[in-house]
C-alpha cells in the first residue's frame, strides 16, 4: 500500500500562518473555526483531522457557529435524512453570510465525493468557498490559501486515491479515549449502500504505522482506543506482508497503559475462528462484538450481497457466546429493504430474539442513487417501513431491558467519559458498551472506576461507585 508522510512545511504554509498570526497581533484574537459532523466514527475522526490541520496554520476552535471565521461541514452520505440535514444547515449559514461576508464556508466529506451532489452544491450554495472530499484532508491549508491569498473558490476530490496520508496532525475530542483507523473504503457492495462509490476500495494500514500511533497515545495517557474501519475482519488482506485483525489485537494488546481496545465494525462474513481466539485471549479487547446482521430473511440478505446466510449468522454468534459467555453482541437492522414482505421481516424479528441482542442501531431503509438497491422493484412504501420499524423497535427493546435488567446487584468496570448534561451526574460506559449514569466528582473522567447496578433503563443504566 502506498503511503506518503505529510509535510507541513509548504511555503503555503507558512504564508498561511504567518497571516494567522498577523490577524492574532492585530486583533487580540486568534481566526475560530467551527466543524459540523454529521454521521458516523469514521467521520468523527476525519473532523479531528481537520482540526488538527486548522491549529497547525494558526486557528483555534469556536463552539459559536454563528461567529466563527470558518465553518466546515463534514457530510455523511448513508441516508436521505443526513444528507437533508446538511442542506437544512447550509441554508442557515447562508443567511449568517449575507451578514458576515468574511466568514468562509467549507464543505467537506461523503457527500462531496458524488459530483452531482457537488454540482447543485457549486449551483445552489455558490456562498460555499471551499469543497475537498475525503481523500483531500491534508489538501486543506493548500485550500484556504487559494481563497484567501489568491480570492479563488477552491474544490479538491480525489476519487479513490491508492494513497494513505500518515502523520496527519489530529486535535483528538478526548485524551483518554481515541478513535484510530484501521482501514479506509470498503468492497462490500451491500447493494443497498454508497460507502464503497463515495469512501473507495479498501486499503490497511500498516501494523508498524497502527502500532505506533497505539503507543504514542498510551504515553500520551490514552486508556481506551477503538479500531476503525467498514469491515475491520478484512483487515490487512490487501497488505504487501499479509497480517490479520487477529494478529493486530494481539500486538495491539501488549501496549502498555491501554486498558481497552475496542473496534467497529465487524462484517460477519469475515469473522474467524481466530479472531474469537483473539478476543477471549488478549485480555484488554472488550467482550463486545458490534455484528451487523441487517435482516433476516436469507432471500433479503442474498439480494442485499451480505454474502452469509441467517443460519450462519447464528453459527458465528454461537461460536461467540460460546467461547466468551460474556461476550455483548450489537447490530445493525435496515427494515424496508425493497422486495423485504411480512415473512421476511418475521425473520428479522426471529433473528432478534435469537440472537438477544445488547443493543440496535435501527434504520429504515432509505433509497441511494447509484446503488443496486436503488432500481429494485418492489420499492417498501413508508407507511410500511414505520409499521414494521415499531414492532422491531418494541421487541428490541423488551430484550435490551431484559439484558440490562440482569446486571442489576452486579459491578462492573466504567471508564468514565463526561459529566451528563441533564442530570448533573457522571456518565462511562462498560466493556460491554452500555452506559452507566452515576454520582461522583468531575476529577474521576478519564479514570476507571467500579460501579454497582442499582436501576437500569433501556438505554443506560444506573449505580454507585464501590471500592
Ligand atoms: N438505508 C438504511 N440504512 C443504511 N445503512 C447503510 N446504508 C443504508 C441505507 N441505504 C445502515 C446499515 C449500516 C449502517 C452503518 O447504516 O445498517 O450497517
Ligand atoms: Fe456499506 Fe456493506 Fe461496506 Fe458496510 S460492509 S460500508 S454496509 S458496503
Amino acid at each position: 500500500m502506498k503511503k506518503e508522510e505529510l509535510k507541513l512545511v509548504s511555503e503555503q504554509i507558512i504564508e498561511l500562518k504567518n497571516k494567522n498570526e498577523h490577524f492574532f497581533i492585530m486583533n487580540g484574537r486568534r481566526k475560530t473555526y467551527h466543524i459540523l459532523t454529521y454521521g458516523c466514527q469514521m467521520n468523527e475522526h476525519d473532523s479531528e483531522k481537520i482540526a488538527g490541520m486548522l491549529t497547525s496554520i494558526g486557528y483555534e476552535e469556536t463552539y459559536d457557529d454563528k461567529n466563527a471565521d470558518l465553518v466546515i461541514f463534514n457530510t455523511c452520505l448513508i441516508r436521505e435524512n443526513a444528507e437533508l440535514k446538511v442542506f437544512g444547515k447550509l441554508g442557515e449559514v447562508k443567511g449568517l453570510k449575507r451578514n458576515k461576508p468574511d466568514m468562509l464556508v467549507a464543505v467537506c466529506g461523503c457527500m462531496m465525493q458524488k459530483k452531482e451532489i457537488r454540482e447543485k452544491l457549486l449551483k445552489s450554495f455558490s456562498f460555499v468557498d471551499i469543497i475537498f472530499g475525503t481523500n483531500t484532508i491534508h489538501e486543506l491549508p493548500g485550500l484556504i490559501y487559494n481563497v484567501e491569498i489568491n480570492n479563488k473558490k477552491s474544490v479538491d476530490i480525489i476519487d479513490n486515491t491508492e494513497l494513505i496520508y500518515e502523520n496527519m496532525p489530529k486535535n483528538r475530542k478526548f485524551k483518554f479515549k481515541a478513535l484510530v483507523n484501521i482501514t479506509y473504503g470498503c468492497n462490500n457492495f451491500c447493494t443497498y449502500c454508497v460507502v464503497p462509490y463515495v469512501r473507495g476500495r479498501e486499503k490497511s494500514r500498516e501494523p508498524i504505522e497502527i502500532i505506533n500511533e497505539v503507543k504514542a497515545l498510551a504515553q500520551d495517557g490514552c486508556k481506551e482506543i477503538t479500531l476503525l474501519g467498514q469491515n475491520v475482519n478484512s483487515y490487512g488482506s490487501n497488505l504487501e506482508n499479509k497480517f490479520t485483525f487477529a494478529q493486530l489485537l494481539y500486538e495491539l494488546n501488549k501496549i502498555d497503559g491501554i486498558e481497552r481496545i475496542r473496534f467497529m465494525t465487524s462484517h460477519p462474513k469475515d469473522l474467524s475462528d481466530d479472531l474469537i481466539k483473539a478476543i477471549k485471549e488478549c485480555d484488554k479487547v472488550c467482550n463486545h462484538v458490534h455484528l451487523p446482521v441487517q435482516a433476516g430473511s436469507n432471500d433479503v440478505l442474498r439480494r442485499m450481497n451480505r454474502k452469509y446466510t441467517k443460519e450462519h449468522y447464528l453459527e458465528i454468534v454461537d461460536k461467540l457466546k460460546t467461547a466468551i459467555p460474556d461476550i455483548a453482541i450489537t447490530t445493525d437492522i435496515i427494515v424496508g429493504f425493497p422486495g423485504e414482505t411480512e415473512e421476511d421481516f418475521l425473520e428479522t424479528i426471529d433473528i432478534v430474539k435469537k440472537v438477544q441482542y445488547d443493543s440496535a442501531f435501527t434504520f429504515l431503509y432509505s433509497l441511494r442513487e447509484g446503488t443496486k438497491a436503488a432500481v429494485m422493484d418492489n420499492q417498501i412504501p413508508d407507511e410500511v417501513k414505520h409499521e414494521r420499524f415499531n414492532k422491531l423497535l418494541d421487541v428490541l427493546y423488551e430484550i435490551v431491558l431484559n439484558k440490562n435488567e440482569q446486571c442489576i446487584g452486579k459491578v462492573f468496570p466504567v471508564l468514565v467519559e463526561s459529566l451528563s448534561k441533564t442530570e448533573n451526574t457522571l456518565t462511562g460506559r462498560t466493556e460491554h458498551f452500555r452506559l452507566v449514569h452515576f454520582n461522583g466528582s468531575e476529577d474521576l473522567i478519564g479514570k476507571i472506576v467500579n460501579v454497582k447496578i442499582t436501576n437500569v433503563k433501556t438505554f443506560h443504566m444506573e449505580g454507585i461507585t464501590v471500592d
